[in-house]
């Protein structure tokens, strides 16, 4: 339905038979995100263009637990952006009513008893999503784009191989106050398995061992972690996967905007793109409902300024994860996440991804 005047605005609310029942109250009704069309993609492979899929896994944390209760708590938080008050002002557009089909795609169910058989699952799931078909003319051969509510952080690992499988090597735009470079080896134990490998710290530099990333053109923002032992190794191992890094502070001296311009400094024109943004990359006070909380991070207003200023990268992907509510106040924490998504998609909707552009990814 079209908002595009008051009058019709006004017209959705005339006591015709048809719009007798048709009100929506935010507070009401069945809480698909920001009031989407709700489909199990899963199961019924629905043609869309942009999807909201919930992937609620949280055994590869290493501190507070949680987030598998992350997609459900954002969903509640975003029911206050369709409907009535959809248009996205900086954009000059409504997201939601414009030419890009975008439904949520529920979750993928994930199992929390075994993290082999949970990445296996993720594996096969976005190789499935991924792999769609689009809806909309004007999209004419991409891919369906999806937005991922975490779940900890390691669900990017089995989303950038699905993606890989189609664009070649990404660049990560990867904001949080945390590396997730760390090599298994700097979690030290007498115990190991494989399967222990696979955490939400590690899952980049795993993905830099398969070839995942454009080595180079991928970039942590907001960054403030303590690093391991008495010296920078950390950091060389960084450099190593692959990452350029902007810290937490620069957010004072340069502000969104200057972020905004080193991030394209290193990811190139006309390159698959996917922003990932752990919830932590926001300061505490801002977002309490976390895993590993870092005092010292980024206000929401700031956060979100940045995100705006990246609305012309192709984005072949995104996620807002380690949102976990057992520790969240008031919903700060999901209502932060869920106007990210919102903000994200507004980016999707704004840069399309078009058949010349998937063509030149596809020769690369
Ligand atoms: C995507 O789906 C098509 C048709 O269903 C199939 O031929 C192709 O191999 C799939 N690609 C990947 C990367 O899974
Ligand atoms: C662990 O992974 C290695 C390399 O992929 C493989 O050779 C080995 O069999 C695996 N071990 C177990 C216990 O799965």
């Amino acid at each position: 339905m079209r908002f595009s005047t008051l009058a019709s605005l006004a017209a959705l609310f005339e006591f015709t038979t048809a719009g007798r029942w048709t009100e929506d109250w935010p507070f009401a009704g069945f809480p698909s995100f920001a009031k989407l069309p709700f489909h199990t993609c899963l199961v019924d492979n629905p043609e869309f263009d942009i999807a909201l899929i919930g992937v609620p896994f949280d055994t590869a944390v290493s501190f507070r637990p949680g987030a598998r209760f992350g997609p459900q708590a954002i969903r509640r938080a975003s029911q206050r952006q369709n409907g009535l008050r959809g248009f996205n002002a900086r954009a000059g557009i409504n997201p939601y009513d414009n030419w890009a089909h975008i439904i949520d795609c529920g979750d993928i169910p994930v199992t929390p008893m075994d993290n082999q058989l949970a990445l296996e699952q993720m594996n096969a799931a976005y190789d499935e999503l991924v792999n769609g078909t689009t809806t909309s003319g004007n999209t004419a051969g991409a891919l369906p784009r999806l937005v991922s509510l975490g779940g900890d952080h390691s669900v990017i690992l089995p989303a950038l191989r699905a993606l890989h499988k189609h664009y070649g090597p990404i660049s990560v735009i990867h904001l949080d106050s945390h590396l997730d470079t760390w090599s298994p080896d700097s979690y030290p134990s007498y115990w190991h398995s494989n399967t222990s490998e696979f955490t939400h710290g590690s899952m980049l530099w795993l993905a830099a061992q398969e070839g995942l990333i454009n080595k180079g053109h991928c970039v942590h923002g907001g960054l403030r972690t303590r690093l391991s032992g008495d010296d920078w190794s950390d950091y060389e191992e960084d450099d190593r996967v692959g990452f350029h890094r902007i810290h937490a502070d620069e957010m004072m001296e340069i502000g969104p905007r200057g972020i905004a311009e080193r991030i394209k400094q290193i990811v190139p024109k006309n390159v698959p793109v996917y922003l990932s943004v752990d919830i932590d990359v926001l300061d505490p006070s801002a977002a309490p409902g976390t895993g590993t909380v870092e005092p010292g991070g980024w206000l929401t207003r700031e956060l979100i300024s940045l995100i705006r200023q990246l609305q012309d990268l192709p984005l072949v992907g995104a996620d807002v994860v380690e949102v976990s509510p057992p520790f969240d106040h008031a919903d700060v924490t999901a209502m932060a996440a869920a106007q990210v998504a919102y903000e994200i998609i507004t980016n999707m909707v704004k840069t399309p991804l078009e058949l010349e552009t998937r063509k030149f990814f596809s020769n690369m």
